[in-house]
């Protein structure tokens, strides 16, 4: 079948400007800060090699991505100073706009915050606009705190490494020169902590074409959209002027209450991520028609309860199978945010789920929320590997709110190897 496809990618340290002439040392893929994107197409085998050149423990995960456990890169592979780790696999899902980052136990949060991440693009099967970095453009969103022009990796206790300032695309206050009628954009929020509703300064509708891990059922009119931590959406916008990519806040703090006993997500907070200057306008070509979403038919139920850092009770633990699958059938996933003033996510690996009529892997869940995901999930057993479910809020993942679920033929029983928890 499909091409055979060999990346590399160099985990190292390095200094980047995030702000204009302040020189800040920063982690990145193949470079100083972030990473290359990565085009990938359906039917394609890839293999990913990640060498890491950093003075500590690492692992990368390729978040969206249905894939073998053994190539999902969670804590279960941890890359050493000076070591590589190949990820190897086919894509089998639709196009979509996904991301790598790093998922070492219980330091995903701050090595993300060092500048760990980079997209990964499923290509396109229908004619959109296309041309990366013409009229398809990635928009990273991340934030941090700086000291001295340095990253201050000061863990507050309630939101730990929740930054103030909000960069794009590894800078601060930045701008594209448009050239097209239609610009697409593929939002990313690769931040540890916080949540942004995302729109333009002026409040120009513009129009979402996919969600986290694909295509909606057909462009929508909106004037926003939210994205937590982890999410993604695609939207294409109708340039007739200058225009400003806004996080406009959540007016209704997405239902956390105001009051001082209650941590401070900055749900209220604005700030400007893209300006946008339109120069002479080459005319694009219409969107394309759409497919419909057919939802999904589940019938085994689980039900997950958020509970400040816990899920159902528990705190993560590597050698705990939290949850067995041994079947190939989509589930009903019942998740529960239990506080009543913390705002949660929920991802799952390997995985797409239906919620909303889209196609998700990370869902946003208020305080006393309870939502039902029809998930689809990859299906390559394996009894020795676990793939992880959690928080995708930083913080809250680093300090123990993940699961494990394993993914098993009919009738077989999980057997994780941890061997590795044990050597050094
Ligand atoms: Cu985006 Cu378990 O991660
Ligand atoms: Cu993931
Ligand atoms: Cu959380």
């Amino acid at each position: 079948m499909g091409d055979h496809t060999e990346i590399e990618l160099i985990a190292q340290t390095g200094t980047s400007e995030i702000m204009p002439g302040v020189s800040t040392k920063t982690w990145g893929f193949n470079g100083p800060h972030l990473g290359p994107t990565l085009r990938l197409s359906r039917g394609e085998n890839v293999a990913i090699t990640v060498k890491s050149e950093l003075p500590e423990t690492t692992a990368v995960h390729w978040h969206g991505m249905k894939l073998p456990a053994k190539a999902d890169g969670g804590p279960h592979s941890p890359i050493e100073p000076g070591e590589s780790w190949t990820a190897e696999f086919t894509v089998e899902q639709p196009p979509a706009t996904l991301w790598y980052h790093p998922h070492p136990h219980g330091k995903t949060g701050v090595q993300a915050y060092r500048g760990l991440a980079g997209m990964l693009i499923i290509d396109d099967e229908l004619d959109l606009p296309n041309e990366y970095g013409v009229d398809d453009i990635p928009v990273v969103i991340m934030d941090a705190n700086f000291r001295d022009g340095q990253l201050d990796e000061t863990f507050d206790l309630d939101v730990g490494l929740q930054g103030k300032t909000v960069y794009v695309n590894g800078i601060t206050d930045p701008h594209f020169d448009a050239t097209t009628s239609l610009l697409r954009m593929r939002l990313l929020n690769g931040s540890n902590m916080r949540f942004h509703n995302i729109g333009f300064k002026n409040g120009k509708t513009f129009k979402q074409i996919a969600s986290d891990q694909g295509l909606l059922d057909e462009p929508k009119e909106v004037t926003s959209v939210a994205l937590g931590p982890g999410e993604r959406a695609e939207i294409v916008v109708e340039i007739d002027g200058d225009l400003e990519l806004y996080s406009l806040g959540f007016e209704d703090r997405l239902g956390v209450p105001d009051d001082e006993f209650v941590p401070d997500f900055l749900l209220e907070e604005k700030a400007s991520l893209l300006k946008i200057n339109a120069g002479e306008l080459k005319a694009s070509k219409d969107l394309p028609a759409f497919a419909a979403i057919e939802p999904l038919q589940a019938e085994k139920v689980r039900t997950f309860e958020l509970n400040t850092y816990e899920i159902n009770g528990k705190s993560m633990d590597m050698t705990r199978v939290d949850e067995v699958i041994d079947h190939d059938e989509p589930e009903i996933w019942e998740v529960t945010n239990a506080n009543s003033d913390w705002i949660h996510n929920f991802h799952i690996h390997n995985a797409r789920f239906q919620v909303d009529g889209a196609w998700k892997a990370t869902v946003t869940i208020r305080p006393g929320e309870t939502v039902r995901l029809l998930v689809e999930f990859g299906h390559y057993p394996d009894p020795h590997w676990p793939y992880m479910y959690h928080c995708h809020m930083l913080y809250h993942e680093d300090q123990g709110m993940m699961g494990q679920y394993v993914v098993v033929s009919s009738g077989e029983s999980p057997d994780l190897q941890t061997d590795f928890l044990h050597h050094h």
